[in-house]
């Protein structure tokens, strides 16, 4: 740095001045210490890490407001978070590991017919039983 020869001429005056700006400087490192993930977290998020193909589902069930209509007046929710999913085991699966029949060229304008939230789960726990398990023991 520069400032290194200049501090060798210093006057009392600027001996304090840099004192100063050492102590600002010694508190904006401080700052960025303790708050990494603040900064970095406005350029990476753990949802970046997914395949383009998983960003694409993500770019409508991102959004916390998307819902499903069911008989008899319920609602389901479609919303999943980009980021929990991504931080989750299943976030190396990807999403069609599990919902391989959601075809984009037909999805979501083809509705698939969902009696009940109850009905899905069960449905879904089907296709879930026919995956590899990572880990499992038996
Ligand atoms: C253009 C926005 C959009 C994209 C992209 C999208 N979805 Fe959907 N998805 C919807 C909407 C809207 C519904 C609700 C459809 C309805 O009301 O019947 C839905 C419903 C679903 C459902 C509930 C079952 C069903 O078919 O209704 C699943 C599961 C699902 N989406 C998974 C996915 C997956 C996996 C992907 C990526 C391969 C994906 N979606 C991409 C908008 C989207
Ligand atoms: C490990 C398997 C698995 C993966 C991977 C997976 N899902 Fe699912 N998904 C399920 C199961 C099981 C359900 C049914 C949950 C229930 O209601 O019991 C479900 C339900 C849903 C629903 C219906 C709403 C709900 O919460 O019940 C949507 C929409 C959906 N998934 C989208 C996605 C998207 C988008 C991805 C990728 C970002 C994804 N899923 C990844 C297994 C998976």
């Amino acid at each position: 740095m520069a400032s290194t020869r200049v501090v060798i001429r210093m006057t009392s005056t600027m001996v304090a001045e840099t004192f100063q700006k050492k102590l600002a400087m010694a508190a904006l490192a401080a700052f960025l210490v303790l708050f990494p993930a603040r900064f970095m977290a406005a350029e990476t998020t753990p949802a970046d890490s997914l395949s383009d193909g998983d960003k694409q589902c993500l770019g409508c069930h991102g959004s916390d407001g998307l819902t499903k209509e069911l008989p008899g007046g319920k609602t389901l929710s479609l919303h999943v978070p980009g980021d929990a999913f991504a931080k989750s085991m299943h976030g190396v699966l990807g999403c069609a590991a599990c919902h391989a029949e959601v075809d984009l060229k037909t999805h979501p304008q083809k509705s698939k017919a969902i009696a009940s939230s109850r009905e899905f789960s069960v449905e879904m726990a089907k296709i879930m039983r026919r995956l590899p398990r990572r880990g499992a023991t038996t």
